[in-house]
């Protein structure tokens, strides 16, 4: 075959394409032309191409550029027949032409918001709520020093909190779980409390702030014990801060958390970083459930991060975030929190 007999058989097939493309009047016999004309294996075009193999070697630059030119407009015919048609039969760049099929009288599909965990929510709240009370919200790290977690907080080293059993201690930089008396020994914090003494060791009094934040404790799960859960630490130091001024912050709190309906008690207790303490209650179910512990900030304490205990004073409190939440919400047991059921979690 010669080069201008391959070049009139391309032309001849695109004027036999170009002719039956305008007079196709269905879909199915557009799809066969489109088959007879391109298919992949015996189209007309693939047969003629295959024949470019017997040109001489200086003709085959001009016969595929033949090729290439006959071969789109065979395509381009294709396509404009699949859009008078409207239909993308045979033709996926026709198809994108024409776009989705759209009935415009069905219903639409409402799409599924993702939403913030209540958790989270309630994380939000406190933090907006104790907001208007004045206080600011601060972070501190999850992984903790002996230090910061028990011995600035006046717990000693004999206290039955800083038992092994009772703490998640780490195993760092190659060192087997470190001697949990080292200042330095690391552990998940047990409690947001260690805030407290961050913030007194960076900051001068006054000071009026929160830390909301994970703690973590080897419980047992059960409907209102989880081994991972959310503390609110809360912290007021000034010259004068009092007692009934802690009652007050946390009556306010919790009605405007909570409701106007809450009750809530004040329980004698004890805490080694606050003199003196107490169990925060509320009325709950036909009983008393409590949500945290505060008091006034021990002199120890603030000695411990080189405040001066004649000079200023001031309460602390650390509430649990999931009873919280838990209590405004009617969840019954704290695991449905972190079980991850899309079906229970989309209700909040
Ligand atoms: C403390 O953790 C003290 N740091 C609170 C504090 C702060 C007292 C400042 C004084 C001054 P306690 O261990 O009681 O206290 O825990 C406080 C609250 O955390 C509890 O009342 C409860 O609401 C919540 N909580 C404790 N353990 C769990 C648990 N395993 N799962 C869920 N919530 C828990």
């Amino acid at each position: 075959m010669s080069l201008a007999e391959f070049i009139s058989s391309l032309e001849a097939l695109l004027v036999a394409a170009e002719t039956s493309l305008g007079d196709v009047a269905d879909v199915a016999s557009l799809e066969e032309i489109r088959v007879l004309y391109t298919g992949a294996k015996n189209g007309q075009l693939k047969s003629i191409q295959k024949g470019m193999g017997v040109l001489a070697s200086d003709e085959r630059p001009a016969a595929g550029k033949k090729f290439n030119e006959i071969r789109d407009a065979v395509q381009a015919a294709i396509d404009s027949a699949a859009v008078r048609l409207g239909s993308s039969a045979g033709s996926i760049s026709a198809a994108k032409k024409l776009g989705p099929q759209v009935d415009p009288t069905l219903p639409g599909l409402r799409p599924r918001l993702g939403r913030l965990h209540p958790i989270t929510q309630t994380i939000e709240d406190l933090k907006e709520i104790m907001g208007r009370l004045g206080f600011s919200a601060i972070e501190g790290p999850e992984i903790e020093d002996t230090w910061h977690n028990f011995v600035a907080l006046n717990i000693p080293e004999d206290h039955p909190a800083r038992d092994p059993l009772d703490n998640f201690y780490l195993a760092t930089a190659g060192k087997q779980v470190s001697d949990p008396n080292a200042l330095d020994a690391k552990l998940l914090r047990s409690q947001t409390s260690t805030v407290q003494i961050r913030a007194m060791e960076t900051q001068k009094p006054p000071l009026r702030i929160i830390s909301l934040g994970r703690v973590y404790r080897p419980d047992e799960a059960d409907m209102t014990h989880f081994p991972m859960f959310h503390q609110m630490e809360g912290l007021w130091i000034d010259t004068s801060v009092t007692m009934a001024q802690l009652k007050s912050v946390l009556r306010m709190f919790a009605t405007s958390y909570l409701g106007g309906d809450v009750t809530i008690r004040f329980r004698p207790s004890f805490f080694p970083f606050t003199e003196p303490s107490v169990e925060v209650d509320y009325f709950w179910n036909e009983q008393w459930v409590e949500f945290g512990g505060a008091g006034m900030v021990d002199p120890n304490v603030l000695k411990a991060v080189g405040y001066d205990p004649e000079e200023v004073c001031g309460f602390a409190f650390g509430l649990g975030v999931e009873r919280l939440c838990m209590r405004r919400y009617g969840i019954k047991d704290i695991r449905d929190l972190f079980r991850s059921d899309i079906r229970f979690l989309r209700q909040f």
